[in-house]
């Protein structure tokens, strides 16, 4: 069951959202939530069918959407599209690079060119797309009133490279090179153009071509026990911080990748029971303030 928004719903009221990878999975959600909350909707992606089948659910809500076929990884597809967008819907605000590819592999099985793929689409990918959008989101831009503010860029990452994930090289180096993209982004195009530029690391979500892939059913993803929330997430937890940061809430966070993994990341096995933590840990104390100094703790 869906839960409702704490968000007043006019909060992207019109605004101009293209999202690539907006069709499925949580770049959908994201297109929904942005639809429902006063948005008009741009949705890029690699297959026709998917785009369509989207854009016709967002325009049963009643939401302003249009769909474009077009893959990130080509330059001609990313101009075309942001142009489109502006084109359509006269003006852009908001750019989501959700477009993204994944699977499973070791280092010595990934050839040159899976790895170069994943780049191509995660990290090419975002900064072509910001790229081609510069010129409509910067302050005073085309359709931009003079009075308005310089737009938002929303780049979905991931946490795995904030340690290092088996079978993940290439999308850990991937998102790595989003991350940087985002901050330094902030920092040029924030100063010089007033757009503000963030991202959202996701944990596990539940219902997403990233889990299926990453944790096939196949697999026995079922212990969850060192999870600090005890669940997976939902796309709705990801729509509502993009919502965050991409409306006026968040009209000062700049440069931030906000993590939404309900704490996976910092998460390790329980190697002790808290019980007996409290048993052992005053002995342990009690032993090594009589020990003579300089006693190995083997030796305790
Ligand atoms: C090893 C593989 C492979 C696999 C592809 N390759 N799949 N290598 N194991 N399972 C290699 C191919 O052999 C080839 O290299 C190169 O990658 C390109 O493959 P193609 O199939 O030609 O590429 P393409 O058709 O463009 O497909 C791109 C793709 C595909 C990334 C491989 O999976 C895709 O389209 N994905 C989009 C949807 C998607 O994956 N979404 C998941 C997002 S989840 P050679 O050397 O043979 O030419 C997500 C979560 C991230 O992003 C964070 C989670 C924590």
């Amino acid at each position: 069951m869906e839960s409702s928004s704490p968000f007043r719903s006019d909060i992207l009221r019109g605004k101009v959202a293209l999202l690539t990878g907006g069709g499925s999975g949580i770049g959908f959600e994201i297109s929904t939530q942005f639809g429902k909350h006063g948005a008009s909707i741009a949705i890029m992606g690699r297959r026709s069918s998917v785009v369509q089948s989207a854009v016709s659910t967002l325009q049963s809500l009643g939401i302003p959407a249009v769909g474009f076929q077009g893959d990130v990884r080509k330059q001609e597809d990313a101009k075309r599209v942001v142009e489109s967008t502006v084109k359509h819907f006269g003006k852009l605000d908001i750019l989501v690079n959700a477009a993204a590819g994944n699977f499973l592999v070791s280092p010595e099985d990934l050839s040159p060119n899976g790895f170069r793929t994943v780049l191509d689409i995660d990290s090419v990918g975002t900064f072509t797309m910001c790229h081609e959008a510069l010129k409509y989101l910067k302050k005073g831009g085309p359709g931009r009133s003079p009075s308005s503010s310089g737009g938002t860029i929303l780049n979905i990452s991931a946490t795995l490279h904030y340690t290092a994930s088996w079978y993940q090289i290439h999308v850990a180096a991937a998102k790595a090179a989003v991350d940087a993209v985002t901050r330094n982004l902030a920092l040029e195009w924030g100063t010089d153009y007033d757009i503000r530029v963030n991202g959202i690391a996701p944990g596990p979500i539940g219902d997403t071509t990233g889990l299926s892939k990453l944790l096939p059913q196949e697999m026995d993803g079922s212990n969850r026990d060192h999870v600090p929330l005890y669940k997976v997430g939902e796309k709705w937890d990801i729509a509502m911080a993009a919502l965050y940061i991409s409306s006026d809430a968040g009209k000062y966070v700049n440069g931030t990748t906000m993590i939404v993994d309900g704490g996976l990341w910092l998460s390790h096995p329980r190697y002790l029971h808290k019980d007996a933590v409290k048993e052992l840990s005053r002995t342990v104390e009690k032993r090594s303030r009589d020990a003579p100094v300089g006693v190995p703790s083997s030796k305790l």
